[in-house]
């Protein structure tokens, strides 16, 4: 990596994929019309207009790596921050997390209400297989192919939904660390795996590049998870634009309620660390991906 520190590369680098992961979303996404407009409304308010963006990011540097066009990692990026605000969307509802605040607004069931969101939640889901499934998205159908595939472990109950469900089952009780390790890599390190394995699958990369920039991927979304989680403990929910401090009330059990900060934080930094060694066999068009393993750590939103 050349000199700049990773904190001063990936502030630019995260807002200028925002921008166009925001503007590719805004024409991506259906306008309101018909007796239907209000889960048009709902999709629209859910994945426009905030959160960082960091999936989409991840898919367009990891297209950067492979050489893959901008455009068409775009889609890719806009279809993972659609699954990813689906996920948002359900986990906010009052059945599962009950926040009334995401992303510096209302939640959707409270902007809307809650069968609007329900619907907004699973129309977003199925719009990112839509945009993946396009030929816009890569002229290679077997390529397409894969991305619907490894999109739909990645969501379903073998990744997101199933780490969802745990996280529910083991509220109150106290599993093992590989318990909650094994939650958290299903819950959130599924889509950031996906979202660097998609660049070297729309890349046509060799198995071992593949791989390498997939563990990257699943390391660094463990490391953001015991992040929020450190977050939910001790962050600044003006900074974070959601409530902070509902874990602990909920009985939640993550890698600070079974470690403790201190070491909830080393864990983390160790993670980081550990993604950073995947990317040894990138040359310099990885290094913003090497600075997102420190941004990641080190964020207070
Ligand atoms: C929040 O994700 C949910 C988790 C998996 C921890 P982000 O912190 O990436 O949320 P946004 O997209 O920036 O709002
Ligand atoms: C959410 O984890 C992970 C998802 C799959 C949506 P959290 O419940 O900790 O996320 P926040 O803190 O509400 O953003
Ligand atoms: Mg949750
Ligand atoms: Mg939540
Ligand atoms: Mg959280």
């Amino acid at each position: 990596m050349d000199n700049a520190s990773p904190q001063s590369m990936m502030e630019p680098a995260l807002s200028e994929a925002a921008a166009f992961v925001e503007r590719t979303l805004d024409t991506l996404l259906p306008q309101p019309s018909g007796p239907e407009s209000r889960v048009l409304e709902a999709m629209r308010y859910a994945a426009l207009g905030g959160g960082k963006r960091l999936r989409g990011f991840l898919v367009l540097q990891s297209g950067r790596v492979f050489g893959v066009d901008r455009r068409a990692a775009g889609r890719v990026a806009a279809a993972i921050e659609c699954v990813h605000a689906y996920s948002l969307v359900h986990d906010d509802l009052p059945a599962m997390d009950n926040d009334d605040m995401r992303r510096g607004k209302p939640s959707t069931h409270k902007a809307f209400d809650e069968a609007t969101a329900i619907l907004a939640g699973d129309a977003l889901l199925t719009l990112a297989f839509g945009l993946i499934a396009s030929p816009e998205c890569h002229g290679d159908p077997f390529v397409r192919c894969e991305l619907v595939s490894r999109l739909a472990l990645a969501a379903g109950h073998a990744g997101m939904v199933g780490g969802q469900m745990m996280d529910i089952a083991f509220e109150g009780q106290e599993p093992p660390l590989p318990e909650i390790t094994r939650l958290q890599r299903m819950k959130t390190a599924a889509l950031f795996m996906f979202s660097c394995e998609a660049g070297a699958i729309m890349g046509k990369a060799s198995a071992p590049l593949r791989t390498a920039i997939a563990t990257y991927g699943q390391e660094l979304g463990l490391a953001f998870q015991i992040a929020d989680d450190l977050l939910d403990a001790e962050g600044d929910p003006a900074l974070m634009g959601k409530a902070a401090q509902k874990d602990a009330s909920k009985g939640k059990s993550t890698v600070v309620s079974v470690m403790g900060a201190e070491r909830a934080r080393s864990q983390a930094e160790a993670l980081a660390h550990q993604a950073l060694r995947h990317l040894d066999l990138f040359d310099e068009k990885a290094d913003l991906l090497r600075a997102a393993a420190e941004f990641v750590v080190a964020r207070r939103a």
